[in-house]
């Protein structure tokens, strides 16, 4: 098969962990008899040097044209690039929130995995992690806070400003169909976080997830306050299967999460429309600090190319083969400093892909 990937190398660290992603679907591609057709797309930093602007018509029409998108990371430092200096509509930042809406993407999904290798780089006692964990954040990625109205404004002599967070009733079925759907493929569990207890739109969102349960009897749907979510999750992480949840509590949940697996360079996410189309984008930032230095776990990004294949292309053996030499690479003691440990033998970004390319087997 000829698959069509976008990829947005983007900022900092993304063309370095973009090319180690890249390596690993070519052996892909050579191993299962594949041919992935690359086209590059400009996002963010990258694309503000270029035409002045985070996002471009090309950009999205050249995402439009492709089976799934690779992303690496966009952004720079907010006190010393030149891009902060912009209004905030062109800041990089803003090329990513435009290439979601306008693509549909209103589905965020964050695995939040604890690898048995990386126990040790967990910073929560090990009594409450034994065993592992393995969570699913689903974050819906188009609507509340994030694209409500807003605006800044004196007001009674005062500078005011304003934020809105808005949900229909449309949006918030299709993001807690997508739950339930993914609950069933895992252990039959969704958690729906929200603020019921202040906000409206938190109100319409647990009852119509409430609707949306009575078609899945085989799923079991609670209910739990964002504050609660963010406690138990250092509490308790092994109580959680599918967290459902809007925009901003995602956002803010899905780094928490990141944390407690040990690293934040090894998480992957998929930003999903109602099509077989996706985004595929590693949840960490775009690290300028590091960037340039083969200093950068690539592990994100490689496991984001997996999902690619698992969820866009439907390639799930493919998907298989390389979340397997992932796990092989971190038994046989690899690391990069971000999740480095005694005993284990330190690697640059390129090492780490390599290694995980040599380790690529058809099953
Ligand atoms: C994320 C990021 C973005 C978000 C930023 C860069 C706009 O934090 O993908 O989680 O808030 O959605
Ligand atoms: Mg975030």
């Amino acid at each position: 098969m000829e698959y069509k990937i976008g990829v947005i190398p983007g900022d900092g660290i993304g063309p370095e962990i973009v090319a180690q992603a890249r390596k690993v679907l070519d052996r892909v591609a050579s191993l299962y008899g594949h041919t992935f057709a690359y086209r590059e797309l400009l996002l963010g930093g990258a694309c503000i040097d270029r035409h002045g602007v985070p996002i471009t018509d090309e950009t999205v029409e050249g995402a439009r044209a492709s089976d799934a998108v690779l992303m690496g990371s966009i952004g720079g430092d907010a006190k010393t690039s030149p891009w902060y200096k912009l209004e905030p509509k062109k800041r990089p930042e803003a090329g990513l929130l435009s290439i979601r809406k306008a693509l549909g993407l209103f589905a965020n999904l964050r695995p939040a995995v604890l690898y048995p290798e990386l126990a040790g780089a967990c910073p929560l006692k090990p009594s409450l992690t034994e065993g592992g964990f393995d969570i699913l954040i689903l974050r819906e990625l188009t609507g509340g806070l994030y694209f409500g109205d807003r605006h800044t404004a004196v007001e009674n002599g005062l500078r005011t400003a304003v934020d809105t967070l808005t949900y229909n009733e449309e949006e918030i079925r299709r993001i807690a169909v997508k739950a339930f759907e993914i609950a069933r493929k895992r252990k039959h569990s969704v958690i729906s976080v929200d603020k019921a207890n202040v906000l409206d739109s938190s109100r319409l969102w647990r009852a119509v997830t409430e609707e949306v349960a009575k078609d899945y009897p085989d799923v079991t749907l609670s209910h739990m306050l964002v504050d609660n979510c963010a406690m138990q999750l250092v509490r308790d992480p092994k109580q959680f299967d599918v967290i459902l949840t809007e925009n901003m509590f995602g956002d803010i949940l899905s780094d928490e999460a990141s944390m407690i697996t040990g690293s934040i360079g090894m998480l992957a996410s998929a930003s999903l429309n109602d099509t077989s189309f996706g985004l595929y984008e590693p949840s960490h930032g775009s690290a300028p600090d590091i960037a340039g230095q083969d200093k950068a776990n690539p592990i994100a990004t490689i496991l984001s190319a997996s999902m690619m294949l698992r969820y866009s292309l439907d390639r799930q053996e493919e998907a298989d083969a390389i979340d397997r030499a992932v796990s092989q690479v971190l038994e046989d003691g690899y690391r990069t400093g971000d999740i480095m440990t005694e005993g284990c033998q330190l690697v640059g970004t390129k090492e780490m892909g390599d290694r995980i390319v040599e380790r690529i087997r058809k099953d």
